[in-house]
């Protein structure tokens, strides 16, 4: 099974993600843990890409690609994959769509978890997030058992340097600008389904497996 998670930032596309990769055994891939993972490892890609993240602007089509290509090209991804944050762009999408079609395949679905910008600002201010393993909590909704201990792996977590409220608006505004009019496009292709992102996240994962089923 080939799934899209679409939604803006903070809408919940990881969690529900990981969720679903467990569900289905099937492999996770968030174009932006790659970043983040390379902002860590202080590789050429990460340092290139932080210049944008940091402003709340998208990395490159030409950067972005190449990596999600090569990563759904691995045996892992045979069965199927859950992309979360990509693609972000029509380019994206189109190329995604192109790189499928040439081997007789296509997306299953593309699920857009649907959180008003309002709702947006609080989630990220509480957010907290593994660097190491991706993991992420809320100091709310989603506390880690161990104050800024991560349950998986025990690393420290972090408030992202995009999570900040300036940053967060100039998300939002590029979300709505460049990622939104991806929701017509998969809608035109009938795959697009739509889930309510605001209520209790294990009502979105049951709202998606029902949809999946
Ligand atoms: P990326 O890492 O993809 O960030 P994003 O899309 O901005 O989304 P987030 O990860 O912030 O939110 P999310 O929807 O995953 O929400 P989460 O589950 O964490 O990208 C970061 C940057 O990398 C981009 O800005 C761009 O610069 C670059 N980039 C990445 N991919 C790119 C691409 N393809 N092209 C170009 N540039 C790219 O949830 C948010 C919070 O809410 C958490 O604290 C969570 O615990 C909590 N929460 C989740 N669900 C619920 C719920 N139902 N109720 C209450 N709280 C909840
Ligand atoms: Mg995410």
């Amino acid at each position: 099974m080939k799934i899209i998670m679409l939604g803006a930032p903070g809408a919940g596309k990881g969690t529900q993600a990981k969720m679903l990769a467990k569900e289905y055994g099937i492999p996770h891939i968030s174009t932006g843990d790659i970043f983040r993972a390379n902002i860590k490892n202080g590789t050429q890609l990460g340092m290139e890409a932080k210049k944008y993240m940091d402003q709340g602007l998208l990395v490159p089509d030409e950067l972005t690609v190449k990596i999600l290509l090569d990563r759904v090209a691995q045996e892992d991804c045979k069965n199927g994959y859950v992309l979360d944050g990509f693609p972000r762009t029509i380019p994206q999408a189109e190329v995604l769509d192109q790189a499928l079609n040439n081997l007789g395949d296509q997306i299953d679905y593309a699920i857009d978890v649907d959180v008003p910008d309002e709702n947006i600002i609080n989630r990220m201010s509480g957010r907290r997030a593994c660097l190491s393993c991706g993991a992420t909590y809320h100091v709310v909704h989603i506390p880690p058992k161990a104050e800024g201990v991560c349950d998986t792996c025990g690393q420290a977590l972090v408030l992202r340097d995009d999570d900040k409220p300036e940053t967060v608006k100039s998300r939002l505004e590029v979300y709505h600008k460049q990622t939104q009019p991806l929701i017509e496009f998969y809608s035109k292709k009938g795959v697009l389904r739509s889930v309510d992102g605001t209520v209790d996240m294990q009502d979105v994962f049951a709202a998606i497996k029902a949809i999946l089923s």
